[in-house]
């Protein structure tokens, strides 16, 4: 009870599986939890052996899940795995989930990041049921410290019919102090007032969540790692990556065009975007700061450096290692981490005032720079658009990274058309692969074509995409943006029959 300060929170500390018996077929259920962190530990899988039990008495037993983002197999794999899950979004990274979500059994909606909380503010999926949300600690007046995570949990408790806290002592307790909770965001328009960030660093809000205690059904004790995934070890060419990327940011800062410690950086989920923070390590550049959504190991590596004054985001997403020095060491990054709810981290008012630097990882660009993040071959879902939308579209500069070749080289990073579209040419200044970087600012779609092509794609794919160009080009009466349409996404239907997009 020790993290159980609140007097009516210690007479709600109950089992879980009488808790889970009160959730009901076809529920709405938001959890916290955020790239694997922050996310509740034992709901989901009392839940998950319910809805098993339930299913072999031949009972239908669904829910909608409503999270930050990306969780754990412990979350949403479970309940995949039990087929438990009806609709599911903001955001999926688990190989369980996506595989009910391409098989059909799960109805997947793909949102900017920024946006749900608004949604589930508005009924858009009808009443939400339940938010069970992970805490660090409840303190002496019964205000939730969220754990490594915010992302949705401010929405999810003010809008939910019951509540379950669950308080995790494997979490530092020292986390208090790195949250910042605003509630200005609950005014609707016309009756907004501006977010008052300037400085990625600023502290406009609360350090903990606000709950309603007459609704909370019930307060689990747990102590159970956040998922921890270790990220891939850096290769020669997310190496290269990094390199072009930050001597383009060097090249600017001596053309004046960025200040000597640059603009705040966002870097996006994945191996890719968080090797290229690996390029700052090595750079000479000081007093950086981030206004992200997530902290992988690359930028607490800056932080821990010395190199990064203060990190804004909504989430840690770190491996093993750098768990365990966070939660050895939380109390040292007061003031130097905000963790904040993702509808503010992510906020396109704050990324465009404070001038975001943004760096996403990507599935394929076109030759004019168009780019798909989230679907493979236009129909099958890896992940989701994440906060990618809402930084891409707002930044100060906005560039998209990925090895030029995936899958041993049968898939070309680089293709005539995109075969789904989450981010027009119009937002995307840079593209950058391990074979150089292309800088899309001021060219027209014609002039694009050759630079993506001559920069970024693989030798393997230079002929190919070159002759498709070149011949896209011969229809004089079609120049702005010249396709063949036949053959535009001959790429993926050749890798589709085929298993390779080599002719
Ligand atoms: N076709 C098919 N699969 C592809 C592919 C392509 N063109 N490009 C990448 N992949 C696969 C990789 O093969 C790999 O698969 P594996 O896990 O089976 O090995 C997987 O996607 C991850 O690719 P990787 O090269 O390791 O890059 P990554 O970890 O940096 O992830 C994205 C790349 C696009 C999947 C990831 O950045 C993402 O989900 N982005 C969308 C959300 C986002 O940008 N959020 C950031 C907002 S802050």
């Amino acid at each position: 009870m020790g993290r159980i300060k609140y007097g009516p929170a210690q007479a709600k500390v109950t089992d879980i599986q009488s808790i889970v018996k009160q959730v009901k077929n076809g529920d709405n259920i938001g959890v916290a939890g955020f790239t694997g962190a922050g996310y509740p530990k034992a709901f989901p899988t009392a839940l998950a052996e319910e809805i098993k039990a339930a299913h072999e008495r031949g009972e239908e037993f669904m829910i909608s899940l409503f999270t930050g983002a990306s969780t754990a197999p412990d979350l949403d794999g479970v309940l995949a795995g039990v087929d438990g899950i009806k609709f599911r979004t903001p955001y999926n990274g688990d190989p369980t989930m996506r595989n009910k979500v391409n098989d059909g059994t799960s109805y997947y909606s793909d949102i900017h990041l920024s946006h749900l909380a608004q949604q589930i503010t508005q009924g858009w999926f009808g009443q939400l049921n339940w938010a069970v949300v992970e805490a660090s600690s409840i303190t002496a007046d019964g205000q939730v410290v969220p754990s490594t995570s915010v992302g949705n949990s401010r929405t999810y408790l003010d809008h939910a019919e019951k509540i379950v806290i669950e308080v995790n002592s494997w979490q530092s307790e020292d986390l208090l102090g790195l949250h910042d909770i605003w509630y200005g965001l609950d005014a609707l328009p016309p009756n907004r007032v501006p977010i008052p960030i300037t400085g990625a660093g600023d502290i406009i809000g609360q350090q903990t969540l606000n709950v309603d205690w007459s609704k909370v059904v019930g307060v689990v004790e747990t102590q159970a790692p956040d998922r921890n995934s270790p990220l891939k070890a850096l290769d020669e060419d997310s190496i290269a990556i990094g390199g072009y990327f930050v001597d383009f940011l060097l090249a600017e800062v001596k053309a004046g065009r960025l200040p000597k410690n640059l603009l705040p950086l966002q870097s996006g989920v994945g191996n890719v975007a968080n090797a290229v923070l690996a390029g700052f390590l090595e750079s000479d550049l000081e007093h950086l700061t981030s206004y992200t959504e997530v902290i992988q190991d690359g930028l607490l590596a800056l932080v821990d450096a010395g190199k990064c004054d203060v990190a804004s985001a909504t989430s840690f997403g770190l491996s093993p290692d750098y768990a365990k020095k966070l939660n050895e060491n939380a109390a040292a990054y007061r003031g130097k981490i905000v963790l904040r709810p993702q509808d503010i981290s992510n906020h396109p008012e704050v990324v465009r005032r404070i001038g975001v630097i943004a760096c996403n990882g990507m599935i394929e660009a076109d030759i004019y720079g168009n780019v798909n993040s989230t679907h493979v071959a236009g129909t099958k879902m890896q992940n989701g658009i994440g906060g990618s939308g809402d930084f891409t579209r707002n930044a100060f500069l906005s560039a998209f990274v990925s090895p030029s070749v995936a899958k041993n080289g049968d898939i070309s990073a680089i293709v005539p058309m995109v075969s789904h579209h989450d981010h027009t040419e119009h937002d995307v200044s840079i593209i950058v692969t391990e074979q150089g970087l292309a800088d899309l600012r001021g060219l027209a779609p014609r002039q694009r074509s050759r630079v993506i092509i001559e920069k970024c794609a693989h030798p393997d794919y230079k002929e190919i995409l070159l002759d498709y160009v070149a011949r896209a080009e011969r229809n004089p009466k079609a120049l702005q943006t010249p396709h063949i349409l036949t053959e535009a996404l001959s790429f993926h239907q050749r890798f589709v029959e085929s298993g390779s997009m080599k002719p």
